[in-house]
């Protein structure tokens, strides 16, 4: 079964709880909380006040995503803030383990995640340390951005590694993916799909993640 994390980037922040309120009774299991720098990606968003007032509202399991430089530095703020998981980015640090380390110490999981033109072979190292490996399908930054395909390739050698490696890691893809395309994703074995705009824009979310939820599972449980 795969799980869904809407991201809240693209929500109407005048009406952030009420959004968030909806995903749960839509039944997203994930919330997708994306964190930018400016520096580490051309874009601002917000940091952990603003998903710390919203962890009252929802037990639903908080995916942070951190598109920052440096990561390190902000880990406790952003596991005081209430995160579940905390991905970093291997292009953004040269200490990437002792930072997957030091999540893990405090009892949070920890993910790695690769832009869309970075090998994917580059993850082996972090297999250990890890809990999630997130696949970049849009540069990150933004959020309504098309699908890159060559995500599935990326898609189709973390989860060799992970098969081989024998840990119980979770393959999560996050960029430009809708009830549409989200089969080209889980049919090689990821199976926590992040999506956006494809929630937040939809006339009606419950059926949007329905339908992601359908589509995706359909070809997750083929491939098994
Ligand atoms: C992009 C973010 C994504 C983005 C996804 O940098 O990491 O989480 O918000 O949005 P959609 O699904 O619209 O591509
Ligand atoms: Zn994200």
């Amino acid at each position: 079964m795969i799980k869904i994390a809407p991201s809240i980037l693209s929500a109407d922040f005048s009406r952030l709880g009420e959004h968030i309120l909806q995903t749960k009774e839509a039944g997203a299991e994930y919330l997708h909380i994306d964190v930018m720098d400016g520096v580490f990606v051309p874009n601002i968003s917000f940091g952990a006040p603003v998903y710390k007032c919203i962890r009252k509202m929802t037990d639903q399991f908080f995916d942070v995503h951190l598109m920052i430089i440096d990561p390190l530095r902000y880990i406790d703020d952003f596991v005081k803030a209430g995160a579940d998981n905390i991905t970093i980015h291997h292009e953004a640090c040269d200490n990437q383990i002792q930072t997957l380390q030091y999540i893990r110490s405090k009892g949070v999981k920890a993910a790695i995640s690769i832009k869309p033109k970075t090998d994917p072979h580059v993850l082996k190292p972090y297999l250990p340390f890890i809990d999630m490996i997130l696949i970049m399908s849009v540069e990150p930054g933004f959020g309504g951005q098309s699908f890159i395909p060559s995500a599935i390739e990326s898609v189709r050698v973390a989860k060799q590694l992970v098969e081989e490696s024998g840990y119980n890691i979770d393959i999560e893809v996050d960029g430009g993916l809708s009830a549409k395309n989200v089969d080209l994703v889980t049919s090689v074995g990821a199976n926590v799909i992040v999506a956006g705009s494809a929630v937040f824009g939809a006339p009606d979310m419950k059926r949007a993640v329905a339908e992601i939820r359908e589509n995706g599972d359909k070809a997750y449980c083929a491939k098994l």
